[in-house]
């Protein structure tokens, strides 16, 4: 595998080609915050929140470290301006959708949130600006659990339903009563720690 060098924050960095820009910056020792990634897991890309600012030339773009690829010469800002007010937005988003989990209210911390900025009903999309109002849930949907289950364990004992706001994790009690007793490995990856008492209602209607 070919060696490529690329700027991170006027660092020089060194990195295996193949590698994401999340694991070059973290084998630099540079810290990039993430949500949905795993490094047992395929990466994802979803939760956003390893954005980075991308240069080349005067152009800029933000892209999702955890799936962007390392590229020989490539220059990065993992906390430029544009990077800081982009993740502030995403937690702002995932602060109205899960107010009590613990990481997203450290991250919106960090990055400047209060309370009382929190958005509790926002527009859908920027042509349609109809309103809802966010129904609170313990789950981010970073997909761990799901991943995990499914790549790892190759069971699908738990899966996404649903779409838009109306996307959940469920358990499928039919693969769940068999193969969930026995492992519960995913619970320890649930950044919100909620999954236990989630899995808890499948026990319940044994
Ligand atoms: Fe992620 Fe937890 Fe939701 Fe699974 S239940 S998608 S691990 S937040
Ligand atoms: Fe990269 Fe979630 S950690 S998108």
């Amino acid at each position: 595998m070919s060696e490529v060098t690329l700027i991170i924050n006027d660092e020089e960095v060194k990195a295996e080609e193949g590698m994401t820009i999340l694991e070059a910056a973290r084998s630099a020792g540079i810290d990039i915050p993430t949500l949905c990634y795993h490094e047992k897991l395929a990466p994802y890309g979803a939760c956003r929140l390893c954005m980075v600012e991308i240069v080349r030339g005067r152009q800029s773009r933000l892209v999702a470290s955890c799936v962007y690829p390392v590229e020989d010469g490539l220059i990065v800002k993992t906390e430029s301006d544009r990077v800081t007010k982009g993740r502030k937005m995403l937690l702002e988003l995932m602060w109205a959708r899960a107010p009590g989990v613990q990481p997203i209210r450290e991250y919106g911390i960090k990055y400047g949130i209060t309370g009382a900025q929190v958005i509790r009903d926002y527009g859908v999309g920027r042509k349609n600006m109809a309103k809802f109002e966010i129904e609170p849930t313990f789950c981010i949907l970073c997909g761990l659990c799901v991943r995990y289950c499914a790549e790892i364990k190759k069971e699908n004992a738990i899966g996404f339903v649903g779409r838009g706001i109306g996307r959940e994790v469920v358990f499928f009690p039919e693969i769940a009563r068999r193969t969930c007793p026995g492992c519960q490995e995913c619970f320890s990856l649930c950044p919100t720690g909620a999954l236990p008492s989630h899995y808890g209602l499948v026990e319940a209607c044994h």
